[in-house]
């Protein structure tokens, strides 16, 4: 039975330490985030993926700060118990002083408890910057969406072991400049594998396989209500739920039992 008290990046770290799995959903909204809270999720992310479920854009690009405040707020208001995370958009930590700026306005006005931010080596300043002004950061590497364009695609990353490598050796890079947790986002299962391993941090996969330290999905990729193509790594819970709350409970259940994500989801 989770613990009632507020999550916070130490509850995540003993979790991790304790091998009990973290269960992360994203939301937008009062509304949903009471339901993911009720059903038990440790951790409620904000995530720039608005941009397209929510404002029906073709990628995260153009989301802005001043978006990611109004749904973080939204979120605020209900939240209790999960820790929140909320997604700095694309270009608004490009330099030490805009991550700064930019982040004091997310925990500010936004309610963040912790700020996420895409990348490796050239965001390590950013991160150090962060964390040494009292900022929880969440990195994330793998597949990272607002590189899209860079990327030629939302494509599985880290297969060839050039690229593993250097996600690995960023990833310690990440840590030691000071991040909290690190979202790995479609890669190869093993190397998810060998990540989480190897950091002291926690993971939290989404198409990373089962052996990250956490598991996240799109709150309405869970839900089906996602149009188009269904990604490999997703499911819908509420096919075999009678509602939502059943099948946010079902997700929740899913991921700490290790249940989900099963091979289909995830990558070699
Ligand atoms: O924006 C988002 O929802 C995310 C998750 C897919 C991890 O970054």
């Amino acid at each position: 039975m989770p613990d009632a008290a507020p999550v916070t990046s130490a509850t995540l770290l003993r979790m991790k330490q304790r091998g009990e799995k973290i269960v992360c959903v994203t939301s937008y909204d009062a509304s949903f985030t009471r339901l993911l809270e009720a059903a038990g999720v440790d951790v409620v992310l904000v995530g720039d993926s608005l941009g397209m479920v929510i404002q029906g854009q073709e990628s995260t690009l153009a989301v802005t700060v001043q978006d990611m405040v109004y749904h973080a707020s939204c979120v605020a208001r209900a939240g209790q118990r999960a820790l929140r995370i909320v997604d700095m958009p694309f270009m608004s930590y490009a330099s030490v002083a805009q991550a700064l700026g930019n982040a004091a306005r997310l925990m500010r006005e936004g309610g963040a408890h912790m700020v996420k931010l895409e990348g490796g080596g050239a965001v390590a300043e950013a991160v150090r910057a962060l964390a040494g002004h009292g900022i929880p950061v969440c990195a994330h590497l793998g597949l990272t969406p607002q590189s899209v364009h860079q990327l030629g695609g939302y494509r599985v990353q880290g297969r060839d072991s050039e690229s593993a490598t250097k996600l690995l050796e960023e990833a310690r890079l990440l840590e030691a400049a000071g991040a909290s947790l690190l979202v790995l986002e479609c890669i190869p299962s093993d190397l998810a594998r060998q990540v989480s391993a190897n950091l002291h941090i926690p993971t939290i996969g989404i198409g990373a396989g089962p052996h990250c330290d956490g598991q996240v999905l799109v709150l309405y990729d869970l839900l089906g209500i996602t149009p188009g193509k269904r990604p490999r790594f997703t499911h819908n819970f509420l096919e075999d739920a009678d509602d939502i709350p059943q099948a946010l409970r079902a997700f929740v259940d899913a991921v700490r039992a290790g249940e989900f994500p099963r091979p289909e989801h995830s990558f070699s």
